[in-house]
């Protein structure tokens, strides 16, 4: 076996036993954490090992380039008009973090005679299962056709909401929506920006008993972020990861079930954190 077939043969034993795992951060309302909760899973899970791709699909309010002060030239859409290999398009985060922007990517394939479009996702799909352990949808807001396709076709269909009431109600006309268009039976709900986990319970409680009572649909509840007021400043300095912040999201990784463990603060963080409060 050459060197690089044995690094591939390690990185299929450790990571992707189970192939590719496709994850969608969704939202009824726009503003509630998607994009820095997509940011923030995709660095804790490449901490653990695995590669991750993010993909910005929020075209509208395409942000994840701004959170992390990197902005790519070329996008989706250049990729599949053919103007730009999918190395020009990938972005490196850190370590195993990868980012691509959609432009209008997934529109656009719409526009494009079928079968160009088949072979493109088989090129899309190769390039992912090829090189990726996970890969993560950052979505628009609301109901889209692309979202509904994206969150519709993903082994986790994460929905993101506040505890605002617009928010809550947004997210489970999403549900139903999604539920009722493809069919889609399971999905995964977190509450950010709370002050504690009871008050995410309560918003849980509220949308299953409507999805209970009124879809087929089935939502675990995958547990809460708080608000971190220090997540601003953060996000200001282009650093987008905030301590608090992170432990909730290993506390949402470790509800998921993925086998994805908070990695052990070293003896020089703890030191530096004691030493500077950080
Ligand atoms: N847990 C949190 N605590 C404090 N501020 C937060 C939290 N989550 C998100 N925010 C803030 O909310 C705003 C919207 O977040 P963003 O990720 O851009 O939302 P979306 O992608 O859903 O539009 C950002 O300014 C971010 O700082
Ligand atoms: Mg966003």
């Amino acid at each position: 076996m050459s060197l690089d077939q044995q690094v591939v043969h390690l990185r299929h034993r450790e990571g992707s036993q189970e192939g590719t795992r496709y994850i969608a951060v969704a939202s009824g309302k726009g503003g509630v954490g998607k994009t820095i909760l997509s940011i923030n899973l995709g660095r804790c899970i490449s901490e653990s090992g695995n590669r991750v791709l993010i993909i910005d699909a929020d075209l509208g309010l395409s942000n994840v380039h701004l959170m992390l002060g990197l902005t790519p030239k070329k996008n989706l859409t250049h990729f599949f008009f053919g103007e730009a290999s999918f190395e020009d398009i990938l972005v490196k985060v850190s370590d195993n973090l990868y980012f691509i922007s959609s432009g209008n990517g997934i529109l656009e394939l719409a526009k494009l005679p079928k079968d160009q479009v088949l072979s493109l996702i088989r090129r899309l799909q190769e390039l992912s299962e090829g090189s990726y352990d996970f890969v993560i949808f950052d979505t628009p807001p609301g109901i889209h056709e692309d979202t509904l396709a994206v969150v519709s076709a993903v082994d986790h269909p994460l929905i993101l909401t506040t505890p605002e009431p617009t928010a809550v109600a947004d997210a489970y006309a999403l549900i139903k929506v999604v539920n009722k268009e493809s069919g889609l039976e399971n999905f995964y709900l977190v509450v950010n920006k709370v002050e504690g986990e009871e008050e995410g319970r309560k918003v849980y409680e509220s949308i299953r008993l409507l999805t209970d009572r009124f879809t087929k649909a089935r939502v675990d509840f995958l547990g809460t972020i708080r608000y971190r007021k220090n997540l601003i400043r953060k996000i200001i300095d282009q650093d987008p990861f905030e301590r608090g912040f992170t432990t909730d999201v290993y506390n949402i990784l470790s509800n998921m079930k993925l086998g994805i463990k908070a990695r052990r603060r070293s003896f020089w963080d703890v030191l530096l954190g004691r030493l500077f409060g950080k």
